[in-house]
């Protein structure tokens, strides 16, 4: 502890070590990890002590578990760091973000229309995490407004350091000196702008593209998945979207040489199966792949695209699987990352001790296995579903089920802490039920790799 800062934001550093990280980006985690929180604008302060609660119990569950515990820090952003401090995001936030390596944090409110940037993305740019990760895949019992939300099992990568695409925050105003400067520049060139325009630009380089998709195939080698598949407009926007493409199967052909397989290899080569040991990687333009995801999602395991595709997409998967209150999010750079909610502040339901902290719970989850400790976060999956078989969910959820009660924020936090530890069960089926299910996984074999 001698060589650390002993503040940020005047609150004492607690007795813990520090994540540090292998010449890789690894990160390696002591027994004690130091772990900086943001509680969050609206809902966050609830789901936020929750999910610590199930976090610690499930850590001392998991073998090492005399030995091993998260070291929380408070750190402040938000209305809370406002009311402390006079700021929204104060340096020694960011600083103790750096610091740690590693942090995890509620929703945040963004005014719309005009007053601050996001916080969001001013965090994710401070630490350039430009990879946003979304695992999306269904919990047995969760409401969806789909036949076979357990279909969905997809990671989307979304671009998101910040830099690139209209996330980069390039606006200027309708009637503004800059906006007429621009439009006279762009009509110069030949262009029809009106005059009456706002204007947004969309950089897109080279550099965020090649990591985000070197980061999915990363991830789709060493978790075994076979299908990555490009997602951009690229046929309008020809050299941003269309180069995000052209870059990707470039470099994937190159620097995966022998993984990677073409749509055009899978059927003209390999008669439609993905042979052992490869990967396909496929192109999709993004307005068809809004159709695919929710028509054939079987047919997709990775996804990975730019900022503002990444975000649309990555709220119509989850509104699949059952909306974002489950949908956990993680932003994930070479030295550092922070993990998030993928929700909103909620503030129609703040303080009422009814947010579902489902979301919070895994990114938690996401973050466990980011440091290698994958037995507590398995345990906490398990016991997520088996509380939502059980009937016991939110209000949120209980809405559109029948046969089950709504249980508040703590009700639903102490039976996920009751399961811990237990295995996952599988609902239950009736005879004709188990019938369609054997026929439905024999369909599903049939056409699994067929892409076309
Ligand atoms: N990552 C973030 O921090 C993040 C993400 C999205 C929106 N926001 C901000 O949140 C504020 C509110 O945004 P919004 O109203 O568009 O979206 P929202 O997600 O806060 O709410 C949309 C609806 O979903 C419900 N809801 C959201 N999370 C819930 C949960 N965990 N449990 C139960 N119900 C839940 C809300 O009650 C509301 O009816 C805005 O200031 C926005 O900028 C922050």
């Amino acid at each position: 502890m001698n060589d650390m800062v002993k503040t940020f934001n005047g609150v004492p550093v607690p007795a813990g070590e520090k994540i540090r990280f292998a010449d890789d980006g690894a990160p390696i985690v002591p027994d004690r990890p130091i772990v900086p929180y943001i509680e969050g604008d609206g809902i966050g302060a609830e789901i936020t002590d929750q999910m610590r609660r199930i976090v610690d119990a499930a850590v001392k569950l998991a073998p090492r578990g005399d030995k091993r515990q998260i070291v929380w820090y408070e750190t402040y952003a938000g209305d809370k760091a406002i009311k402390l401090f006079g700021t929204p995001l104060p340096d020694d936030t960011k600083a103790a973000l750096d610091e740690f390596g590693i942090g995890i944090k509620g929703p945040l409110a963004t005014p719309t229309g005009g007053g601050m940037r996001s916080l969001n993305v001013a965090l994710r740019k401070h630490g350039d995490y430009y990879q946003c990760v979304r695992p999306v895949r269904y919990y047995t019992g969760v409401p969806s407004p789909v036949k076979r939300p357990q279909d969905m099992d997809v990671v989307i990568f979304r671009e998101n350091g910040g830099t690139d695409d209209l996330y980069a925050g390039i606006e200027f105003e309708k009637d503004s000196p800059e906006v007429l400067e621009i439009i006279a520049l762009l009509q110069k060139m030949g262009f029809t702008v009106s005059e009456d325009s706002g204007i947004g630009i969309k950089p897109i380089s080279r550099r965020a593209c090649i990591r985000i998709i070197r980061s999915a195939m990363e991830y789709a080698i060493k978790t075994g998945r076979k299908v990555v598949t490009l997602v951009g407009k690229g046929n309008i926007q020809k050299f941003t979207e269309g180069a995000f493409v052209a870059w990707g199967f470039e470099y994937v052909k190159e620097a995966y040489a022998d993984y990677v397989i073409t749509e055009e290899d899978l059927w003209s080569k390999y008669g439609g199966e993905i042979p052992e040991g490869k990967i396909l990687v496929n192109y999709r333009i993004t307005d068809a792949m809004f159709a695919e995801i929710i028509a054939r999602p079987s047919k997709y395991s990775v996804i990975v695209t730019t900022n503002m595709n990444g975000d649309y997409l990555s709220d119509a998967c989850a509104a699949v699987v059952g909306g974002l209150g489950i949908a956990p999010g993680a932003n994930i750079g070479d030295r550092g990352a922070l993990f998030e909610a993928t929700h909103g502040t909620a503030p129609d339901i703040a303080g009422k001790g009814l947010a579902n902290p489902s979301s919070i719970l895994l990114s938690a989850v996401e973050m466990l296995r980011y440091m290698g400790w994958n037995e507590a976060a398995e345990m906490i999956v398990a016991a997520l579903q088996n509380v939502i078989l059980d009937g016991i969910v939110t209000g949120d959820m209980a809405r559109l089920l029948t046969n089950v009660k709504g249980v508040s924020t703590s009700e639903f936090a102490e039976a996920i802490l009751a399961e811990l530890g237990k295995p996952a069960r599988r609902p239950r089926l009736t005879l004709l039920g188990r019938v369609v299910a054997v026929i439905r996984h024999l369909a599903d074999r049939l056409e699994r790799f067929d892409v076309r």
